[in-house]
């Protein structure tokens, strides 16, 4: 049989406002490492796309380092056909600075105002004619069983895995949290106070086994 070739995404994007400044977000790319590192423990070949994060790039893994998600989507485009599995787990930013400026902006600058363009959406694209398992990730602030019913309809996954951003837990970095994981077919459950770790064999359980017809 054919070693299967596990595509992963992960970390934040960041969208230049000048050559010194941007636009991101918390992600600190755990998850999506955790995913490529469980991949690749269970004898994968993995590639992982990864945003800016300060984690180590994992031996054994083919790492490709992209910084907007104009890139990102060029790296996925260039892999995705090769694929068995892709698990969409960066946090790409959903707008781009529509004219990032050549040069520093300057403090006594007149007035700063900054138009944002939406970036593409890469996981939907990926969900229009797949010939891999398409997992999705989805971070809610409410309502996180509906809103996330609705990407994975929308975005064409076989699966989504759901988190709530929520007091009690800091979503970011290596912590303990809860996550919803629904299926295609139906399916869904609720994990509980889970490491990253654990919840990375979790899903890889669930998407190496899953029925995709
Ligand atoms: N995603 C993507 N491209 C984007 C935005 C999101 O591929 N431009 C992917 C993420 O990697 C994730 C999923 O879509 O797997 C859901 O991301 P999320 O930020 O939760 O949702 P959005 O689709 O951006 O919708 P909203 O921000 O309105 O909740």
């Amino acid at each position: 049989m054919k070693t299967p070739l596990v595509l992963v995404t992960a970390g934040p994007t960041r969208e230049r406002i000048d050559p010194v400044r941007y636009i991101s977000n918390y992600s600190t790319g755990t998850f999506g490492y955790k995913i490529a590192e469980e991949a690749r423990d269970r004898g994968c070949r993995v590639v992982l796309i990864t945003g800016p994060v300060s984690i180590e790039s994992p031996s054994g893994v083919k790492t490709i380092h992209v910084e907007s998600a104009v890139e990102m989507q060029k790296a996925v485009k260039a892999w995705a056909n090769k694929a068995d599995f892709i698990f969409m787990a960066a946090a790409v930013s959903d707008w781009r600075v529509r004219n990032s400026a050549k040069s520093k902006i300057k403090k006594n600058s007149e007035k700063v105002l900054l138009e944002l363009k939406e970036n593409p959406d890469i996981l939907k694209t990926l969900g229009k004619s797949k010939t891999y398992l398409l997992v999705g990730f989805a971070l809610e602030t409410e309502n996180l069983a509906g809103n996330a019913m609705k990407k994975l309809k929308s975005k064409g996954l076989d699966i989504i895995v759901a988190n709530k951003l929520t007091k009690s837990y800091k979503l970011f970095g290596d912590n303990k949290i809860d996550v919803l994981l629904m299926d295609r077919h139906g399916a869904s459950n609720l994990y509980k106070g889970l490491s990253k770790g654990k919840l990375a064999k979790i899903i890889l359980d669930k998407a190496f086994s899953f029925d995709i017809k």
